[in-house]
Order: C-alpha cells, then sequence, then structure tokens
C-alpha cells in the first residue's frame, strides 16, 4: 500500500509537518523543557504522561504505550490507514502525493466525483418523490437526519442515472467502475442498477461516498441491494456510519456495531451517534480493527434471533485476537422480532440506553454459548467444553484478560489445565497504535542503548568510529546496529520520525521504534557521552566474547598469543575508559 507513495514523499511531508503544531490542533500541549505534555488523547488518564519530541518529531506516552510520528499520530488519532494519513497531512502542508507507477491502479477522483455526483441526484430525487418522501416519513425519519446521512431516492426506470450524469462511452465506463450499472444481456448496454430504491450512500473513512445500499420501496427484488465489489469499496472492510460516528466526537467512548442501515438512523436520531452498522455480511476482523481503532469499546448489539445470535458470534470470534488490553466487548441481544430501529422506536432512547449499559460482557455471552452446548454435569462434557474453548481462548493476546478467560474455564471444567504459555521469546510486536511499552522493561544493554540513541538522534552517528562499527562482530543485533550507523551516515539530518517511516517495511522497525520511546537522560552534551559509553559497552562487550572463546583453544600459535594479549590489552583500555566516564 504504501509502496505507492515514494518514500521521498514521506520524508519531505514529515520535514514539511510540525508534529506539535499538529497535535495541537486537537490536543493541548504544555511545554517543559524540551518537550511538550499532555494528558493522553489516546487513554483515560488525569496526570499527563503524554509527550511529544518536537526534535526527533515523535509522540510518546508513558502511561498507554502509544507512539509514533505524525501520521502515526493521525492514524491513531483520525482513524486511517496510512495512504489516507499521508493525503491528510500533504493536504495541510499543501502538497501534493506523488504516486509511484505501481501495478496497481489508483482510484480516481473522477471515480470519486461519479458517486458524489450519483449521491446528489439521488437526493434531489427524493425531493421530487412524494412516495419517497413520504416512504421515509412513514418509518419515522425526520427530514433533518435524512438530509445528514444523504438519504436519497433512485426512481424507477432504466436510465434515470445514465440520463443525469451523461451516457458517453468515458461516463457509462466510470459508472460502471463506481458499481452504479447493471450490465444487460449481451450487448444490450447498461442500464443502472440501482431502481425504486431509498438510497443510502456509504462513506470511507475520509467522509467520501465510495458505495450505496438502497432498500426496495415495495416488495420487489432484494430488500436490501448494496454496491458491487469495486476499486472503492470492499464489503469487508468498511462500516455504515462510521464516518459521521467519527466526526460527532474526537475520540468516541465506544461504539455500537448493528445489523442495518435503518438501525444506524434511526439510533441516530435517538441521540445515538456511535452507532455502525457491518453491510449485510458477517463481521471481519478488518472491521473490528476499524472500530477499536476508533474506540476501545463496543457493544454488538443483534437481534435475539438464532440468526443475530449466529452473527453475534461470529464478531465474537473476530473480535477475540483484538482484545488488547484496554478494550471491551460487549454483547446486546435484543428479543425475538426486534431490530434496534423497531427498539428505540417503540421504548425511547432512555430505555435503550438502559438495555446498553445492561449488554452482557464477552465473557459471559463465549461461556454461555459453549456451555449451553454440551452437559456441565458429566466430566465427558466438561471435558469437551475444554476442547471447544481453549483454542478460541488461545487466540486472545497474551493478557491479563486471556489468563482470566483460561481461569474461568478452569473452574467451570473443575480441571487444572496445564496452559502451555505462548513461548515468551516470541517478540511482542508493537503496533504504531497502542502497544504495552515492553520496551522501558527491557534491560539496557549497550547495544539497546546504541541503537535508542541514534534512533532519537541519528546526528550523533558521527560518534561513531570506524573500529566501533564492529564489522566482524557477530553478537545479535549487531546487523542491524551496522545497517543502522550507515543509515544514519547517509541521513544525519533525519528525524526520529522520518528514519521510523524509512523503516517501515523492516523486520527491526518494531524494535527500534520501542527503543525511540526509550527514556534518554540530561543534555545534548551528556547524551553524546551516553552515547560514547554505549559504544565502549559494546565493544567491550565483543571483546570479552572474543577473549572468550580463544581460551577455549588450548593449542595457541604465537599469533594468536599475541592477539589474546591484543584484546586483555584493550579489554583494560576500555574497562578504564567506561571506569573514566563514569567518575
Ligand atoms: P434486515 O432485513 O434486518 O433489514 O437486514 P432492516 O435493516 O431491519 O431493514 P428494514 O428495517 O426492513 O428497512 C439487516 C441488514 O442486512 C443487509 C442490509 O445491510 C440490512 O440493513 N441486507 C438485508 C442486505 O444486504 N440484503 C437484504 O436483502 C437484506
Ligand atoms: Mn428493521
Amino acid at each position: 500500500m504504501s509502496g505507492l507513495i515514494p518514500e521521498s514523499f514521506v520524508e519531505e511531508l514529515l520535514g514539511r509537518t510540525d508534529i506539535v503544531e499538529l497535535i495541537e490542533r486537537h490536543v493541548q500541549l504544555k511545554r517543559s523543557g524540551r518537550e511538550y505534555h499532555a494528558c493522553c488523547p489516546f487513554h483515560d488518564e488525569k496526570t499527563p504522561s503524554f509527550t511529544v519530541s518536537p526534535q526527533k518529531q515523535f509522540y510518546h506516552c508513558f502511561g498507554c504505550g502509544a507512539h509514533g510520528s505524525a501520521i502515526g499520530f493521525m492514524m491513531h488519532y483520525e482513524g486511517l490507514e496510512f495512504v489516507d494519513a499521508v493525503e491528510e497531512l500533504a493536504r495541510h502542508a499543501g502538497l501534493t502525493v506523488p504516486r509511484e507507477v505501481g501495478n496497481k491502479r489508483q482510484p480516481e477522483e473522477s471515480l470519486f466525483s461519479t458517486l458524489e455526483a450519483a449521491k446528489s441526484y439521488y437526493q434531489e430525487q427524493l425531493r421530487v418523490h412524494p412516495e419517497a418522501t413520504e416512504y421515509l416519513k412513514q418509518r419515522g425519519l425526520s427530514d433533518e437526519i435524512a438530509l445528514e446521512f444523504e438519504i436519497g431516492f433512485a426512481p424507477a426506470g432504466w436510465t434515470g442515472l445514465t440520463g443525469q450524469l451523461g451516457s458517453s462511452k468515458e461516463k457509462l465506463a466510470l459508472m460502471q467502475r463506481a458499481g452504479l450499472l447493471s450490465e444487460g444481456q449481451k450487448g444490450k448496454g447498461s442500464y443502472d442498477k440501482f431502481r425504486h430504491r431509498i438510497m443510502f450512500p456509504i462513506h470511507d473513512r475520509r467522509g467520501r461516498v465510495i458505495g450505496f445500499g438502497g432498500r426496495a420501496l415495495k416488495d420487489d427484488g432484494p430488500k436490501y441491494l448494496n454496491s458491487p465489489e469495486t476499486e472503492l469499496f470492499h464489503k469487508g472492510r468498511e462500516l455504515y456510519g462510521l464516518y459521521r460516528a467519527r466526526k460527532s466526537q474526537a475520540r468516541l467512548e465506544r461504539i455500537i456495531v448493528v445489523e442495518g442501515y435503518m438501525d444506524v438512523v434511526a439510533l441516530a436520531q435517538f441521540g445515538f451517534s456511535n452507532c455502525v452498522a457491518t453491510l449485510g455480511t458477517a463481521t471481519t476482523g478488518d472491521q473490528v480493527d476499524l472500530v477499536f481503532r476508533a474506540a476501545d469499546e463496543v457493544i454488538f448489539c443483534f437481534d435475539g434471533d438464532n440468526a443475530g445470535r449466529k452473527a453475534a458470534w461470529r464478531a465474537l470470534e473476530s473480535t477475540l485476537p483484538r482484545l488488547r488490553e484496554g478494550r471491551q466487548a460487549r454483547f446486546l441481544f435484543l428479543p425475538e422480532g426486534e431490530d434496534p430501529d423497531s427498539m428505540v422506536r417503540r421504548h425511547g432512547a432512555a430505555a435503550f440506553g438502559d438495555l446498553l449499559a445492561r449488554a452482557q460482557p464477552l465473557s459471559g455471552f463465549f461461556f454461555d454459548h459453549y456451555t449451553s452446548m454440551v452437559d456441565m454435569v458429566s466430566i465427558d462434557g466438561r471435558a469437551r467444553l475444554v476442547e471447544l474453548a481453549k483454542p478460541q481462548l488461545q487466540s486472545i493476546p497474551e493478557g491479563v484478560f486471556r489468563d482470566m478467560m483460561l481461569e474461568q474455564l478452569q473452574t467451570l471444567a473443575r480441571h487444572r489445565l496445564d496452559e502451555p504459555r505462548v513461548p515468551r521469546a516470541a517478540p511482542v510486536r508493537p503496533t504504531r497504535s497502542r502497544s504495552r511499552d515492553a520496551g522501558v522493561l527491557q534491560p539496557r544493554t549497550p547495544l539497546r542503548l546504541a541503537l535508542a540513541h541514534l534512533v532519537q538522534n541519528p546526528a550523533l552517528v558521527r560518534w561513531v568510529s570506524k573500529e566501533q562499527k564492529l564489522e566482524n562482530c557477530d553478537l545479535q543485533g549487531m546487523e542491524i546496529y551496522r545497517e543502522l550507523v550507515d543509515f544514519c551516515a547517509q541521513h544525519p539530518h533525519m528525524t526520529t520520525a522520518q528514519l521510523l517511516e524509512r523503516w517501515k517495511d523492516h523486520a527491526a522497525q518494531p524494535h527500534l521504534q520501542t527503543l525511540a520511546t526509550w527514556p534518554l537522560q540530561g543534555e545534548d552534551e551528556q547524551q553524546v557521552h551516553e552515547f560514547k559509553d554505549a559504544l565502549t559497552g559494546l565493544e567491550l562487550q565483543w571483546t570479552e566474547t572474543r577473549i572468550g572463546r580463544m581460551q577455549k583453544t588450548i593449542d595457541q600459535n604465537t599469533e594468536e598469543k599475541q592477539l589474546q594479549r591484543d584484546l586483555l590489552l584493550r579489554r583494560q583500555e576500555l574497562r578504564q575508559a567506561l571506569a573514566g566516564e563514569r567518575k
């Protein structure tokens, strides 16, 4: 995805964007020393642990571990994808994003404008077709809410849209690509896909129309017709209403996922502006990602019937692997035959709010589901419970929640599981959004310190002598060290943010990103000292390793003996250097 935007542009963009200015638009920052502080916008806190460094062009929260560049901030705060974040920042900086020629066709502006034009046309048609406005009225929709959701109407007939947007070859091709047309029988040409339907525009995360859902006015054809998959529209990766929900508040406390377009609109009309709908499909992992990017809590609100329970279970399965610390999922099942739309209209906002407040935690739904499937009284049944539930629980990220779920399973099964712990060595992959701050807990080895200094201040590379590159050193992690030294030598003026964006696809990037958040004490001069110390420590470590390796060979020739003497001497020097620095 990022391959299409040239690296050099990302650097230029980060060079022209001031992260302090950017974040200040959303969060009130207070200067303290060389950094800025605030209460973290990504988690609830009373004392500020969110810091922004103008020097590194990087933000970091010591509370929740969130960190990143200006691009990362846009992604996290606005819930945007990388490409969209870059485009938003570019817009602010007055730059145009150049595209490298890739094999993937870029969606053209003209495709967006075609969909936008279609939306306007449908809106216009709504105004002039009383049967449509009448229908909305009968469903209880206010004019305001219809306008807010840009609801429209596709009149009956085959050529309403083509007649409006033009029927030249190019126009038809665009409409075709936008998913607005249906193909006639062999060569009979194309005609409007949406006919005699109430039209719900579907927006992407930046508010652009990418598709439609159309509800039949009468009982003809399927009740809902959605845009087909197009270059712009991928059902499983969008949520109806998400753009609007996010726009309503900077940071949503929770998001309510419902099944239907009408549910989102009705709930919004009753003041629940944090609702989104899946688009007639099971909730996908991508959709859960979208939700958690916007809020820490999700409530899935489905019908109480069988289909609803099934849909909820699919949602649960998509959610488990994404339940990192601080995130929460709950489920609300409505009485059979009801949907959120009918519920809120029948019982009012307050009653619906009460229902939401009493939504069942994921853990309850999970165990209810399984315990109802087996005979909990028999040993066999409880063994089956373990068999069924355990693999699912293992998809939850390691942490307190998973531990507690496993404990609960043990209690229910009346059996101690010997839980094969996921090997600790598995790298904790800090994502650019929230991650536990494992870095600070890592021991400060000379190598990590050296890397941390370089990432945080690439210009320090000038203090690395040729010998200190330790070309032959095969200690773990040294390739990265050498690669980073070379890189910094070529780009000494890069900021931390630029460097990390450039290393985006590098296997070591998550590690470097964590090191970028390490607190390094003192002002410039002291940092140079600390860095030099780290280099000395690194060489000492290597010298000691070599000495250790030498002593294993008994018959040494003179050359080897000489080398050993040299090494011992060097060790002495390095030790003294370190001791001297520490005085
Ligand atoms: P429902 O049948 O529950 O519709 O489908 P609804 O939202 O309550 O609609 P109204 O109140 O009768 O107008 C729920 C969702 O499933 C998708 C749509 O996204 C719909 O909102 N769906 C349903 C389809 O995609 N196609 C269909 O034929 C039916
Ligand atoms: Mn309904």
